[in-house]
């Protein structure tokens, strides 16, 4: 792109001034930019998702599970089940028959919740088609893969699942394609069932917070207003009865966990 600027004031102004232009912006911005440009199409592609096959062969050449090498990769090694433990002592992880994931991915979650939960059908809506083709065959005959639209649960049933989760997903979500998710996991999930889920929350940020993000380079996250998510579940008779957070990217996410009143 800089490039093409570049001949197009070249070709407009001339020679000289394009280069006392570059002089004046500067060698170093035009690295950064660079930099920059590189960083979001190749290392943190923003609504992609990393490659499936790309992730499962570093895994094995590493000798290490799939969330082993994930977790190493993003510095977050045994998050993953300190995240399950704790939702084991809140009794969230309780067996149930059905249970719903959106945005799965790796499966680092979806594995854990099989052994712990047993549900006879574990259903996934996944936009990412090779972690969820991956998922569904691995994890068969539990894990039913459904043609994720980005918007709804539409071939789960009313008040079908015991548990109901999304981890790493409301973060970054455009603000009413969260709310349409959470109005269709308060319709999916059974009465006594719990729905779990990240996000960042308004009251958890600051001017500290804020600059940290800045100047990691990602400008993905989605803030959301705590009142305005506990009210909207407890409108749908779900009630907040856990909270925590966790490290996510440069800062924390919090996790919110609802149950489905009687
Ligand atoms: C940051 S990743 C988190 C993956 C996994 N849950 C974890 O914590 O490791 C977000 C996941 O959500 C999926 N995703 C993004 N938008 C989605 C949408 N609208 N519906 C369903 N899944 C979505 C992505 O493909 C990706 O797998």
């Amino acid at each position: 792109m800089l490039i093409k600027k570049i001949f197009h004031r070249i070709k407009q102004k001339g020679l000289r001034d394009t280069l006392l232009y570059v002089w004046n912006i500067g060698i170093a911005d035009v690295l950064d930019y660079y930099k920059y440009s590189f960083q979001k199409k190749y290392k943190y592609p923003i609504g992609g998702y990393i490659s499936a096959k790309d992730t499962i062969k570093k895994a094995k050449s590493s000798g290490l599970t799939v969330c082993e090498y994930v977790e190493n990769l993003w510095n977050i090694k045994g998050q993953t089940d300190e995240i399950i433990s704790e939702l084991r002592i809140i009794g969230a992880l309780k067996p149930c028959e059905e249970v719903c994931e959106i945005g799965p991915g790796t499966g680092r979650y979806l594995e854990r919740i099989l052994l712990e939960v047993k549900p006879k059908r574990y259903h996934i809506y996944e936009v990412a088609w090779d972690w969820a083709k991956y998922l569904e065959k691995k994890y068969s005959p539990a894990v039913i893969r459904h043609n994720a639209d980005g918007h709804t649960l539409r071939y789960t049933p009313d008040n079908s699942c015991g548990l109901v989760v999304a981890f790493g997903v409301f973060v970054y979500l455009p603000v009413l394609n969260s709310f349409e998710y959470f109005m269709e996991m308060c319709r999916v999930v059974t009465k006594n069932g719990y729905i779990v889920f990240d996000c960042f929350l308004d009251e958890s940020w600051n001017e500290t917070v804020i600059q940290k993000w800045i100047k990691s380079g990602h400008t993905y996250p989605v803030l959301l207003p705590i009142n305005l998510v506990v009210d909207f579940f407890k409108r749908r008779g779900c009630k907040l009865i856990h909270r925590f957070s966790k490290k996510y990217g440069c800062d924390f996410s919090d996790y919110l966990v609802f149950r489905k009143e009687e």
